[in-house]
């Protein structure tokens, strides 16, 4: 441990948090707290022809990162990308259509998986390694930068399906019925998102989240091999790269499977908007793992005063814990940016 590093927890609370402090009021960011919702972010959304080019223009993904910081002071900023630009780097044809999602060239055999470019990855996506080196200059030096990347089973779940879905069934349906193809994919993957988060380490972030957003989506039998073994190896080669840079999971929609996640290494373990806040204090064993979680997005829709009584029984049920607070999934794109800054506010002032 060098001395930049302890000067650098002991001045940033979310850092302290992810070492176990408690604090009497939790540090907080929001989950795709940068995006449509922000007329700034709308404004220089539309002045890219993609989406994209957008999270490749360092420039402008640095503003981005910064918006919501700005505006409402969040305890750190989340790199401005997306979980698949990690297909695009590896030379999958990935487009963003406006009001349609994520559109993705098919992976779903054994040669697709061949021809996958796993040593162009570093390369191709050096412009967000930039990103990252800018805006971990120009965060206020009480501000924490996370990076993150998607967990192998969620990113090839996008692959496989070629593009976003309910259920993703071609992706659980490939896993059974061509196990040796799924695990080349899921390995492939494994790989490149320990380089890729290495690489975002190296660059400057601080702490590295792990989004498995269909998680919930395998059943626990399938889960152990595409989802805990990728992410307990993740953990394990991150933490000898850079063992100063704690790690997150949020393995969305695993329910009774969150134990399992919370003995794989991780420093922080984020709660979906299903978990009982009073259940995961008890169930996830060791006091010094700390939650992050879990404020249901539609409660921003408002009412705001209901939305705030929300936000402080969670405050309150999380005592004694090591907590960050944030939602239980991303800010939703018609969410009111006077909801957002009511609840930053109300964290940072309510009497606790
Ligand atoms: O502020 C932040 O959180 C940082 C940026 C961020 C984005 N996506 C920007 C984005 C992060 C952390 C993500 C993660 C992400 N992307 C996840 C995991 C979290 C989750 O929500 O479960 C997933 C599954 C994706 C894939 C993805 N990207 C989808 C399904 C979509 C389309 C849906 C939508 O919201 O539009 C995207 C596009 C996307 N990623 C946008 C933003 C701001 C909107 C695109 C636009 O502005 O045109």
């Amino acid at each position: 441990m060098n001395n930049r590093r302890d000067e650098e927890i002991s001045v940033k609370p979310l850092l302290a948090c992810l070492r176990g402090a408690r604090f009497e009021r939790p540090p907080v960011w929001l989950m795709r707290q940068a995006g449509r919702y922000l007329p700034e972010y709308r404004a220089i959304r539309s002045s890219v022809g993609g989406f994209l080019e957008l999270c490749y223009t360092p420039d402008l993904a640095t503003e981005v990162t910064l918006q919501p910081v700005r505006r409402f002071g969040m305890d750190a900023a989340i790199l401005f990308s997306d979980i698949l630009v990690l297909p695009h780097a590896l030379g999958v044809e990935v487009r963003f259509l406006e009001g349609e999602g994520p559109k993705l060239a098919p992976v779903r055999t054994a040669e697709a998986v061949a021809l996958l470019e796993p040593g162009a990855v570093l390369d191709r996506l050096a412009p967000v390694f930039e990103t990252v080196r800018r805006v971990a200059q120009a965060l206020p030096p009480a501000t924490a930068l996370i990076g993150f990347a998607g967990a192998p089973w969620t990113v090839a779940a996008y692959m496989i399906e070629g593009g976003g879905s309910r259920e993703f069934p071609l992706a659980r349906r490939l896993a059974r019925q061509a196990p040796a193809t799924m695990t080349a994919l899921v390995e492939t993957l494994t790989t490149a998102t320990i380089d890729y988060l290495g690489a975002q380490a190296a660059a400057g972030a601080e702490v590295l989240q792990l989004f498995d957003s269909w998680a919930g989506a395998l059943p626990p039998t399938e889960r152990a091999r595409w989802c805990l073994e990728p992410a307990e190896r993740i953990v394990r080669e991150l933490r000898a790269r850079h063992p100063e840079v704690p790690v997150i999971l949020f393995p969305r929609g695993v329910g009774a499977g969150y134990p399992a996640f919370a003995r794989l290494g991780a420093a922080g373990l984020a709660l979906d908007t299903t978990v009982p806040v009073d259940w995961a204090t008890r169930e996830l064993g060791d006091p010094a793992l700390c939650l992050q979680g879990n404020l249901d997005p539609i409660a921003l829709l408002g009412p705001i005063e209901a939305m705030l009584g929300e936000a402080r029984r969670i405050v309150a049920a999380m005592k004694g814990r090591a907590h960050i607070f944030n939602l239980g999934h991303g800010v939703l794109p018609e969410t009111p940016v006077e909801a957002v800054a009511a609840l930053v506010a109300d964290l940072k002032t309510s009497a606790t």
